[in-house]
């Protein structure tokens, strides 16, 4: 056997099951377990069982990469697994270590008996892959831990340590050390008991809860508001339900029916795409994963703006040391003075102690010196966008910086080839496009420059798991993915403006698609004036590509947003809400007669193809350039750095799911009669291609 060892201690038999890394129940396992029950059920030497993970782990759930493919069918399933399990005639005791999780969890509700390790997590996360426990999960955890305790496990999906659970039918003991010896012992005590008692079975116990009916009209209510395009914690909560109507039997049934339903639809399986996308980022074709890595110990940032102070942040959280670099003490201080307030908030809100606030400002030494920056092992950019700054800035670098340190750039738009140009070793160079607010947003695009080296660029991928960011592999362009992306969607949502749509109504068809926000509040919040010194820069560099003049006529009026409390919409001080504004309304009319456009109403329909069919032929093609090594990357970049729905899976998902066929054949539809750039309508060839074979972007095997 691979996944299974059977050992004896006197008349306990223990099994201990599991492949690395996880100890996931793939199809391999399932049947291990099931020719070791069946062998040591009829066993008359073995008086019970001991069942636990290798590697310090229960086990971490089902193997999803058999979910939608035939392994998850192949017999035995998990289902039938746990029910021969709980069918035994020995008593059977987990025990747990480490992360019980999913399928892993429900394996031990099918045990007679659970012990645990305090440290041990326990819970079932289905739900975060817009799934539900599918395994007997639904039925047997109420019935050992009540309605209300099982709504809230299975709902939010987080675990819970065990020491929370002792003292429930769920656990029979927690104990601090020596799990397997305190297993064992159970196990012996059991075996004795079996002649008085029968072997208690979760499937067999009876749910007695007087107020079942209001705790799931409350967690329906709480899911409808909350979380209404997830269809998977209101089919977890009527499986609940079954589970306190019918027999154990009944309510199985209605969750096999509704898991099944849940995993055909297209909300888990964008969820699961997601999952697998951020898996795939970290992978780079043609670099092998085992090279010699760089050590990351001190890191150092040039700029204490607003991205410099955030990223400062990222380190002191992960416990890596930074030296912050500025031009002046003014704004030195001023740097200072936001980290300090991160972490003075995050402390008023009780998300972190005093005291680890403390350590981690120890870890940040401030200076006006860039000599100080000699010893960092790493060195982050992030002054102002502008060339000229970034020649400065790192031809210093070049001269202080000892050999074999990386320096990054956090520019948004300026060519990384260039920056690398200005040092002596461009080898050592690479983007690190951090995102606003750079300690909160999970996004960071790595910037491969023509001569970054290998080991720098997996130095940087590793270290962004350090930083706990996802980051997603781009080469050198203007925009690198998610901004070129994003001037796109920008162009269009500006000519449907000149054509008659308002910002309210496109913010409105953008968030009812599942925006975190629309692109004029986007703008809004971000600051119209950014966005107007990158257009003149490209008027001149790319006067050929056409743009609305209308977002340049409102910075002319000094509406950079919520900064000047007037944008496209109005704010008022302090306070975030976007009002309807009068003068931008104002504005629209003067400038369309001026241009002699007669305003049409553009539907949310309509509004949502172009915005969205925007980003996706645009895409399209920075994958044909390589600038993104995968479509998945590109939906990685959207979900975590653009507010894209996750429950959609993504922009190239999207475009999958709607199917590239008829995706091309409304571009062409809207080319008809486009608006401000005949061309934009152009299919890009990739898109093109793969429509015309009947491919998709995502489809595993296509190979770009
Ligand atoms: N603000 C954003 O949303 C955002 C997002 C992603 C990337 N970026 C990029 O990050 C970089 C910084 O942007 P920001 O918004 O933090 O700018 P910022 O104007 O807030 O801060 C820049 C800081 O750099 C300092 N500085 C300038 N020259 C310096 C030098 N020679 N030595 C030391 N310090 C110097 C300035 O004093 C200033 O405090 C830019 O390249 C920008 O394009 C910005």
């Amino acid at each position: 056997m691979t996944a299974v060892t059977v050992t004896r201690q006197d008349a306990i038999a223990i099994i201990a099951f599991g492949l690395p890394p996880v100890n996931s129940l793939g199809a391999v396992t399932r049947r291990e377990l099931v020719a070791a029950f069946d062998e040591l059920d009829v066993d008359p030497a073995v008086a019970a069982v001991v069942l636990m993970g290798v590697n310090g782990l229960f086990s971490a759930g089902a193997d999803i990469k058999e979910f939608g493919s035939s392994g998850a069918v192949a017999s035995p399933n998990l289902r039938e697994v746990i029910t021969i399990l709980e069918g035994m005639t020995k008593p059977v005791i987990a025990a747990i270590e480490g992360a019980c999780l999913g399928g892993g969890l429900e394996l031990a509700l099918g045990c007679h008996y659970r012990i645990a390790l305090a440290s041990a997590k326990l819970g079932l996360p289905e739900v975060k892959l817009g799934l539900m426990p599918g395994a007997g999960g639904t039925q047997r955890l109420p019935r050992l831990l009540g309605v209300e305790a099982s709504l809230n496990l299975i709902l939010s999906g987080e675990p819970v340590p065990a020491k929370a659970l002792q003292g429930t039918p769920l656990l029979d003991a927690v104990v601090a050390s020596d799990l397997l010896d305190a297993a064992v012992s159970l196990a012996a005590g059991k075996a004795e008991d079996l002649i008085k008692n029968p072997l208690p079975k979760a499937s067999a116990r009876v749910i007695r809860e007087p107020n079942a009916e209001a705790l799931f009209i409350f967690a329906r209510n709480m899911i409808k508001a909350g979380f209404p395009n997830f269809p998977a914690p209101l089919k977890c909560i009527d499986a609940i339900e079954a589970a306190t109507k019918g027999t154990f039997e009944e309510g199985l049934a209605v969750e096999r029916r509704l898991f099944e339903e849940l995993m055909a639809g297209s909300v888990s399986r964008a969820l699961r795409h997601a999952f697998f996308a951020e898996r795939a980022a970290s992978k780079i074709p043609g670099i092998n994963s085992a090279l010699p890595k760089r050590e990351i110990k001190l890191a150092g940032i040039v700029g204490a703006g607003t991205m410099g102070a955030g990223i400062a942040i990222n380190f002191l959280n992960a416990g890596i040391p930074v030296v912050l670099v500025e031009l002046n003490k003014e704004s030195l201080d001023r740097g200072l003075f936001k980290i300090k307030d991160v972490y003075a908030s995050q402390v008023k809100k009780g998300r972190l102690s005093q005291e680890a606030a403390a350590v981690k400002a120890q870890l940040l030494t401030p200076s006006l010196d860039f000599s100080s920056l000699a010893s960092a092992d790493l060195i982050i950019e992030a002054v102002f966008e502008d060339m000229t700054a970034k020649e400065q800035v790192f031809k210093r670098l070049d001269a202080v910086a000892k050999p074999g340190a990386i320096l990054a750039t956090n520019t948004s738009t300026l060519d990384v080839n260039k920056i690398a140009a200005f040092t002596n070793r461009p080898a050592d160079v690479l983007g690190t496009h951090f995102f606003s607010p750079a300690n909160v947003m999970k996004l960071l695009e790595v910037v491969r420059g023509t001569a970054t080296s290998p080991s720098v660029l997996l130095t940087v991928m590793d270290l962004a798991k350090v930083l706990r960011k996802t980051a997603v592999v781009s080469g050198v362009c203007d925009g690198f993915i998610g901004n070129r992306m994003l001037e796109q969607y920008v162009r269009q949502a500006l000519f449907m403006l000149d054509e008659g749509a308002s910002p309210e109504s496109i913010d409105a068809a953008a968030e009812q698609f599942g925006f975190a926000m629309g692109p004029f509040r986007v703008g809004d919040l971000a600051g119209n004036d950014i966005g107007w010194h990158i257009r003149k820069r490209r008027y001149i560099e790319r006067p050929q590509t056409k743009y609305s003049q209308i977002a340049d006529r409102l910075c002319e009026l000094g509406r950079f947003g919520q900064k000047t409390n007037a944008g496209w919409y109005d704010y008022k001080p302090g306070d975030r809400t976007a009002y309807p504004a009068p003068a931008v309304a104002q504005l629209l009319i003067e400038y369309r007669l001026e241009k002699s456009l007669s305003p049409r109403s553009i539907g949310a329909a309509e509004i949502v193809d172009r915005l969205v069919f925007a980003l996706v032929n645009e895409a399209a093609k920075i994958l044909e350039e390589g600038i993104a090594l995968r479509a998945s990357d590109v939906d990685l970049v959207y979900l975590t750095g653009y507010g894209f729905p996750v429950w959609r899976g993504g922009p190239m998902r999207y475009a999958d799911e709607v199917g590239l066929y008829a995706v091309v054949r409304r571009m062409r539809e809207l080319g008809r009669s486009a608006y401000g750039d005949p061309d934009f309508w152009t299919p890009a060839p990739l898109l093109q291609r793969l429509a015309d074979q009947g491919l998709m972007f995502n489809a595993p095997g296509v190979s770009l």
